[in-house]
């Protein structure tokens, strides 16, 4: 079975984060280590959760010079990482020689995504840094600009997904967050849609947090997103 969730380990501990992991299947999900998780535990938890048989969505949005993440991203590829991403507002040079560089790592190269734009920006902050244009818009910019310079997709919010799909075509890999089923709580998501319909807009692999790190039974919630998911793409 393909497996499209991916699980945001957002812990504030390490002992939280593997406490976690020992109650779920790597032969059902994989998991998304963000800036908190990594920035407290490094490295080392990478290659743990790694060596614990778990893809490993990297989720550290790169961008800086091209220099500067080309070698980064490099790095993550040596952790052995699944999937890592950039921000595409970081430009062709940026994201062109971060694909050229992971190239280099063949069929263990990890997949390489570009976050668009953030979506807790409004249109009045996109103004206010510059930018003249709806957040859809620059959305669908920066999408086009990723698949241009041969990134694998882009993490997408569900609203954006069949726009991007049908733009993007079939191969495009859309990671889209904000996911809930109708008895989750929000949190603080403003915008959230069911598992099933997010599959059905488009997406490739959803990012699940509280619904299944909160969930009395983790392994029974994530059971759940994989039946609702099952047969849709
Ligand atoms: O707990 P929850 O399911 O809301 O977690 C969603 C995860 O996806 C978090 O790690 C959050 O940072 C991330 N995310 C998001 N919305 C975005 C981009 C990333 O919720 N637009």
């Amino acid at each position: 079975m393909e497996k499209p969730i991916i699980i945001a380990m957002d812990f504030d501990t390490e002992e939280s984060a593997l406490a976690l992991l020992d109650q779920l299947d790597p032969q059902k999900c994989r998991v998304k280590i963000g800036k908190e998780l990594f920035t407290l535990a490094g490295p080392q938890f990478v290659r743990n959760v790694i060596g614990r048989g778990f893809d490993v969505f990297l989720d550290l949005k790169f961008h800086d010079i091209p220099n500067t993440v080309a070698r980064a991203s490099k790095v993550a590829a040596d952790l052995g990482v699944w999937m890592l991403n950039v921000h595409a507002s970081g430009g062709r040079a940026m994201m062109e020689e971060t694909r050229k560089a992971l190239a280099e790592y063949g069929n263990d190269k990890p997949l390489l995504i570009a976050v668009t734009v953030l979506t807790s920006l409004a249109e009045s902050d996109l103004k206010e840094v510059g930018v003249d244009r709806s957040p859809l818009q620059q959305v669908s910019k920066l999408a086009a600009l990723t698949r241009d310079c041969g990134l694998d997709g882009v993490v997408c919010s569900a609203a954006e997904a069949s726009d991007l799909r049908a733009e993007s075509g079939s191969d495009f890999i859309l990671v889209t967050p904000g996911i809930r089923r109708p008895e989750d709580a929000m949190g603080d998501q403003k915008r959230v849609i069911g598992p099933a319909e997010a599959m059905r807009l488009g997406s490739s692999y959803l990012v699940v947090g509280r619904p299944i790190t909160r969930a009395e039974s983790p392994l029974q919630a994530l059971d759940e997103f994989n039946s609702a998911v099952t047969g849709i793409r």
